[in-house]
C-alpha cells in the first residue's frame, strides 16, 4: 500500500461522537497519506450539525436519519441498510466508528458484513452490566469485537478488551475529547450573556439525557435541584435540555419557571465549554461531560450508579451519586458547605488525556498500513 492513500472514512451521527472525532477529521485529512472523508448518519441532527459548523466539517456523505423520538429499531436498520451503500461505492480501506452508540454499533456491524477493516475511537470502556448504561454497552463490546484496531483512551480500557481475550490491534491513545476541548478552550471562547447568569450567586450545570434515567429517575433529579434551590439561596442551577422528548417531557413539568432554574437550549460546544469552566459543580449522567471537566478542575456528581469511566473517581474529581434525591441534595449540599471537601475535588488533574490522542491514532494507522 506505499504509494497508495489509506482510504479512510470516518462514520459519526451523534453530538459526542462529532466532538470527538471531528479533530481526528481534521488532522487525517491534512496528512498527504490519507484520503480521509466523512459519514455522517445523522442519528442526530441539529446538535450534529452544530458541532460540524464549529470544526468547519463538511460531510462528503450525509445519510439524514433522524426522526422526531425515533426508536432503536428503525434507526439500526437504516443505518445498516444506508452505510451499506456508502460503502459499496466508497470502498474504504479502514472505517473508524467511535464509541458506543446505535450509529457506531451498526456502522462497525455494516463494515464488518462488508469485509471492511474497522477502528473503534474510545476502545475497552466497560460497566460489565449489559443493562447500564442500554443500549451502549452492547454497542461497545460488538464494536471491539469485530475491530482491527482499537484505541482506547486509558490503560484500564486496553486492560478490558485484553481481559476478552482479544490480543491484536489494542493501543492506548488518550481520549480526543481532549484534544477537541483544549482546542475550543484555547481557540473558541464564547460569551454567555444571553444565559443571563447572576455573577454574584454560585452556578450548578446539570445536564442529563440517558435512556435508564428516564421516567422516575429523571423526576428524582428534577425533585433533586428543586430542593437545593429552595435551600440555597446564593446558587443558581442552568440545564441545557437534551432534545430528546422524553427529557423535556419529564423536566419541564417539574423545573420550569422555578426562580434561579435556566433550562435552556443545547448549547453549542464552545458556550457549553465556558459554562463548564464557570461551573461551581456539575451534576451529569453525561459521558463526555464526566471526561471534560476534570480538565477545567470543576468537580463533577455522576447522575448513575456505575460508570465505565471509573479513572477520574480514583482521581478524586468525579463521585458517583445515582439519580436518588436524597443522594443528590446532601453530596451537593456537602460540597457547598464543606469548602476542603470541595477543594480536594477541584484539582485539576485529567486521567483521559493530553490533548494529543489525534497523533497517536495517525501514526497508529500509518503503522498498520506500513506508509
Ligand atoms: C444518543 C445515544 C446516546 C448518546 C446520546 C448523546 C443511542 C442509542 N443513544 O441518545 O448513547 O449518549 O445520543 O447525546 O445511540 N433530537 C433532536 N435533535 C437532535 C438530536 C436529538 O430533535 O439534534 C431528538 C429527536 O427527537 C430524536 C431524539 O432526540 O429522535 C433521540 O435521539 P437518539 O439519538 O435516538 O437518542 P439520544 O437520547 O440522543
Ligand atoms: N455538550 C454540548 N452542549 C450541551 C451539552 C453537552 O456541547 O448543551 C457537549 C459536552 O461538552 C460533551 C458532549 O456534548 O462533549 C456530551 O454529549 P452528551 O452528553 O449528549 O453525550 P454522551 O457523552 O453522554 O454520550
Amino acid at each position: 500500500m506505499s504509494n497508495k492513500k489509506i482510504k479512510t472514512l470516518l462514520v459519526f451521527g451523534t453530538r459526542p461522537e462529532a466532538i470527538k472525532m471531528c479533530p481526528l477529521v481534521q488532522k487525517l485529512q491534512k496528512n498527504p497519506k490519507f484520503d480521509a472523508k466523512v459519514l455522517v448518519t445523522a442519528q442526530h441532527r441539529q446538535m450534529l450539525d452544530s458541532v460540524l459548523k464549529l470544526f468547519d466539517i463538511v460531510p462528503d456523505y450525509d445519510l439524514n436519519l433522524m426522526k422526531p423520538n425515533q426508536n432503536l429499531w428503525e434507526l439500526s436498520s437504516n443505518i445498516l441498510l444506508g452505510t451499506k451503500e456508502i460503502f459499496d461505492t466508497a470502498k474504504p480501506d479502514l472505517v473508524l466508528v467511535h464509541g458506543d452508540t446505535t450509529t457506531a454499533g451498526l456502522s462497525a456491524l455494516s463494515a464488518f458484513y462488508s469485509r471492511i477493516k474497522i477502528g473503534h475511537v474510545e476502545a475497552g470502556l466497560r460497566t460489565f452490566d449489559k443493562d447500564y448504561p442500554f443500549p451502549e454497552e452492547i454497542n461497545r463490546v460488538l464494536v471491539d469485537s469485530i475491530s482491527d484496531l482499537m484505541f482506547c483512551p486509558t490503560d484500564k480500557a486496553k486492560e478490558n478488551i485484553e481481559k476478552s481475550g482479544i490480543s491484536k490491534g489494542i493501543y492506548k491513545t488518550g481520549n480526543t475529547v481532549i484534544d477537541a476541548l483544549l482546542y475550543v478552550v484555547n481557540n473558541k471562547e464564547a460569551n454567555l450573556d444571553f444565559i443571563g447568569l447572576d455573577p454574584n450567586l454560585k452556578t450548578i450545570l446539570l445536564t442529563s439525557h440517558r435512556r435508564e434515567n428516564f421516567g422516575k429517575p429523571l423526576e428524582e433529579i428534577c425533585r433533586a435541584i428543586k430542593e437545593l434551590i429552595q435551600k440555597n439561596k446564593d446558587i443558581q442551577v442552568v440545564y441545557p435540555m437534551h432534545l430528546n422528548p422524553n427529557v423535556r417531557n419529564t423536566v419541564k413539568p417539574i423545573l420550569e419557571g422555578i426562580e434561579r432554574i435556566k433550562l435552556i437550549e443545547p448549547l453549542d460546544y464552545a458556550p457549553f465549554c465556558s459554562l463548564m469552566k464557570k461551573s461551581h459543580i456539575i451534576l451529569t449522567d453525561s459521558g463526555g461531560v464526566q471526561e471534560e471537566a476534570p480538565s477545567l478542575g470543576v468537580p463533577v456528581l455522576v447522575l448513575r450508579d456505575e460508570t465505565e469511566r471509573p479513572e477520574a473517581i480514583e482521581y478524586g474529581g468525579v463521585k458517583l451519586v445515582g439519580a436518588h434525591r436524597e443522594k443528590i441534595v446532601s453530596s451537593v449540599q456537602h460540597l457547598i458547605d464543606d469548602n476542603e471537601a470541595y477543594q480536594k475535588m477541584s484539582k485539576a488533574v485529567n486521567p483521559y488525556g493530553d490533548g494529543i490522542a489525534c497523533d497517536y491514532i495517525e501514526k497508529i494507522i500509518e503503522n498498520y498500513y506500513s506508509v
